[in-house]
């Protein structure tokens, strides 16, 4: 499937974030540990949720979804060999692993499929698994973990604090007797979600300052009803859509303390904004200047924004320098913006972004998720008619994009023909 784009029309309007896709991908294997009803609200409507509710209805839990609460019912879960093709479509399904771990004291998975703009190993997420005395057999299809002699609680600390494995390690600590803390973890704003959902069904952990967080092991969970955040990486997608296209656009329902990182670099670079507690409105900027970006872990620059950016860029006046020092091949979007006649290039690790005034409609292809919703930006920044192929990858992260951009003034639309 493919996006035909004609570009070069301006946007205006509201956008309305949805909850965000790395929060409710966790919470909605976590809420298995429930054993109970468990009522989740401001679930985006994308594809890799409808992936996961595919996988609990495999293991006999009951699930509705309207598009917004899912209502999930794991009472009844069973056991199951997770070697199923649904593995492989998305990245979160590892979380099973923590999951089954805390409730079952086994697993044996395919490996996470996802985006895969480079190598992504889990050896974190499985060395802090044998340090809660699991036994690990890796393959290089699956992964069995085994912890018939019982879970035991630890003192761990990661050497990098990976998103993954710290969602992994709190799921599988959660029925753990005693305390496991977990040093040099992760504290993204999905993190510090699943953790208050997790108390919301019993759980006790606490997070503090230092990166540091404390998992007191409890037995019996119960039911609870929690909203998801927004989510942060579809604001900062549409604030920089807005920031490229757009007269007047507003974005609501945000938590704005967690893009600062963007607002920052968009004062840098002479963005005009109004900045309010929920809620950003952008407005037209003229002569933007370039600036340099180094990704890292929360409160840094987001790795799922630096391609997106990457596009607007293109409208500085000189040259900008993008390192992402958390995927440091993440730029497989770089080669397929040049097919706009962009003036970007990479040396070593470093993805270089010209000032290119002309761009003109291409055939490109969409590698991942957020390297396609760069593509996108570029594609409605250029003159003529262009076709982004892959559209399916775009849809794993961003609820009814299509809609909402031709609502906002994109000439956007959906074609099956292509791929
Ligand atoms: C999560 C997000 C993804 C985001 C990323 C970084 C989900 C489903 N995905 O991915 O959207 O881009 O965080 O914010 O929430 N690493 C290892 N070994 C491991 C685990 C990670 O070397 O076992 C490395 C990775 O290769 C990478 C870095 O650590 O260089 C960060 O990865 P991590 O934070 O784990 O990202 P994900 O959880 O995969």
């Amino acid at each position: 499937m493919a996006y035909i784009i004609n570009g070069n029309k301006k946007i205006m309007g509201t956008v309305n974030i949805n909850g965000s896709k790395n929060s409710a991908l966790a919470i909605i294997v976590a809420s298995i540990i429930a054993k109970d009803v468990v009522i989740l609200e401001n679930i985006p409507k994308i594809s890799d949720v409808y992936d996961l509710i595919e996988i609990l209805e495999y293991l006999n839990c009951n699930v509705k979804y309207d598009g917004y609460t899912c209502i999930i019912d794991s009472t009844n879960i069973q056991y199951k060999n997770l070697k199923i093709p649904q593995i492989k479509k998305l990245r979160a399904s590892y979380y099973f692993m923590g999951a089954f771990l805390a409730l079952f004291n086994e697993i044996e998975i395919y490996k996470p499929g996802g985006c895969s703009f480079c190598n992504r190993p889990i050896d974190i997420h499985l060395n802090g698994f044998k340090k809660l005395n699991a036994e690990v057999i890796e393959t290089e299809e699956f992964v069995k973990i085994n912890a018939l002699e019982k879970l035991k609680a630890n003192k761990i600390k990661l050497p990098f604090p990976s998103v993954g494995a710290t969602i992994n390690l709190i799921l599988a600590s959660t029925k753990i007797k005693g305390t496991t803390v977990l040093l040099n973890a992760a504290i993204e704003p999905e993190i510090i979600d699943l953790i208050e959902f997790l108390n919301s069904i019993g759980a006790n952990i606490e997070m503090d300052k230092n990166k540091t967080i404390i998992i007191r092991g409890v037995e019996k969970y119960h039911k609870s009803k929690y909203k998801i955040i927004p989510d942060r990486i579809e604001c900062g997608t549409y604030m920089i859509y807005g920031a490229a296209l757009a007269d007047k656009l507003t974005i609501n329902n945000i938590i704005t303390n967690q893009v600062r990182s963007l607002i920052s670099i968009f004062v840098e670079m002479g963005v005009s904004m109004d900045i309010r507690k929920d809620s950003i409105t952008i407005y037209k900027s003229e002569n933007l200047r370039p600036v340099k970006i180094l990704t890292g872990p929360y409160p840094a620059f987001p790795t799922d924004l630096q391609q997106i950016i990457c596009s607007l860029l293109l409208k500085a006046k000189g040259e900008s320098e993008i390192v992402d020092t958390i995927y440091l091949k993440r730029n497989t979007h770089i080669e397929e913006l040049k097919k706009f006649n962009a003036n970007v290039y990479i040396v070593n690790n470093s993805m270089f972004i010209n000032h290119s005034d002309l761009l003109s409609g291409s055939v490109v292809e969409s590698k991942d998720l957020r390297g396609g919703a760069s593509l996108m930006l570029a594609a409605m920044m250029s003159h003529g008619t262009s076709i982004v192929n892959n559209s399916h990858f775009i849809e794993r992260g961003y609820q009814d994009i299509v809609k909402t951009l031709v609502s906002l003034g994109a000439d956007i639309r959906k074609d099956n023909q292509y791929d």
